[in-house]
């Protein structure tokens, strides 16, 4: 018999549903909320109204674009957190009336985890080469920044993170104080194949272990502008590429030397990227060059399962339900949580 998953995402700025079926997506459907844009970040308040309008046509065209009708779905899985709260309780509170309704099991599913398991999304017609276990995944995002050693498809271990701000943080942060439009990440990537990342340099910490720390990145950006301006009150909008290329370089650089040291010390040459930033062209230009350079098998996902997307809570979902793993009704949404 066919399992049929409807997959839910709603923990931040984008409402999302997927269907998969037996491991194949027949669906991803994600509506953006441009809402936020004049706001420089996600308005919570906002966020959850707007994933009010959106959650109803999205599970719609969701369901219409696989072909699938809603008695042939099997269970209907969720992000059930980290994420904003009134955001996740619109796609909680759906999730649970839906499956209520049609009587099939509910999987709550963990937003780091699905970004994990974008990597197992199988779809028509293209060649299916996950990564193989144990494998390390680089997980960043506008929130997250780890190092997480991948044992199976449940079993997931944080062994880095960032003590601060996450990598996508460092993004906007720096975009904001160049003047740059919300979200700063994609924008710097632009501008940055301009620039010159060997122009300036920036501090980089020194953190123990396989840990990471963006914030002290930000103020030595801030100071560094602060004195070039007073040099020239143009520098900014002269330099502007080349601070990209800066950042993002040195970004990157962070990033890459603790995954480099896990990837060494504990003798793994499976590598994996996800979340927001691993759309960031040099994070993807430095995993093609370090496989090269060390023999790693890197996996880099496709730019639509690299934001948030319910493709990949579906196929999380996949797998608990396989396992029997449902949520009972009664468990609320979770702001804050870890992996494993
Ligand atoms: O995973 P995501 O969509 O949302 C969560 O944070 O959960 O990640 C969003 C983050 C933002 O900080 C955004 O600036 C960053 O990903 N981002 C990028 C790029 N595209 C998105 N950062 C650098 N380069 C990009 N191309």
């Amino acid at each position: 018999m066919d399992i049929t998953i409807l997959g839910i995402e709603s923990s931040c700025d984008d409402t999302s549903a997927a269907v998969i079926q037996n491991g194949v997506m027949l669906s991803n459907v994600t509506a953006n909320q441009d809402v936020h844009k004049a706001y420089g970040g996600v308005v919570p308040e906002l966020a959850s109204r707007a994933h009010q309008q959106n959650i109803i046509p999205v599970v719609d065209a969701a369901l219409n674009r696989a072909g699938i009708k809603r008695e042939d779905l099997s269970a209907v899985a969720f992000t059930r957190g980290p994420g904003l709260m009134g955001s996740l309780l619109v796609g909680t509170s759906f999730a649970k009336g839906f499956s209520q309704s049609l009587d099939i099991p509910l999987v709550d599913v963990n937003h780091l985890q699905g970004h994990v398991l974008a990597h197992f999304i199988q779809e028509k017609d293209t060649p299916f080469n996950p990564p193989k276990f144990p494998f390390l995944c680089l997980l960043v995002s506008g929130g997250n920044s780890q190092i997480v050693l991948v044992k199976s498809h449940f079993e997931m271990e944080v062994i880095g993170q960032t003590i601060d701000d996450a990598a996508g943080e460092a993004f906007d942060k720096c975009a904001k104080v160049m003047g740059l439009p919300y979200p700063g990440g994609p924008v710097i990537d632009r501008l940055a194949k301009e620039g010159d990342p060997k122009a300036f340099t920036l501090n980089k910490p020194s953190i123990e272990g396989y840990n990471y720390s963006f914030s002290g990145l930000k103020t030595s950006f801030l100071y560094m502008i602060r004195d070039e301006l007073k040099k020239n009150p143009n520098f900014l909008e002269e330099r502007k590429n080349d601070l990209c290329a800066v950042v993002q370089s040195t970004v990157v650089d962070i990033l890459m030397q603790k995954l480099r040291k896990a990837a060494k010390e504990l003798r793994i040459n499976e590598v994996a990227v996800a979340g927001g930033v691993s759309a960031n062209s040099a994070l993807r230009n430095a995993f093609v060059e370090h496989g090269e350079k060390y023999g790693w098998n890197v996996y880099i996902p496709k730019f639509s399962f690299t934001t948030d997307n319910a493709a990949m809570i579906a196929i999380t979902g996949y797998y608990k339900f396989q396992k029997g793993e449902y949520c009972d009704i009664s468990l609320p949404p979770f702001a804050k949580a870890v992996i494993g």
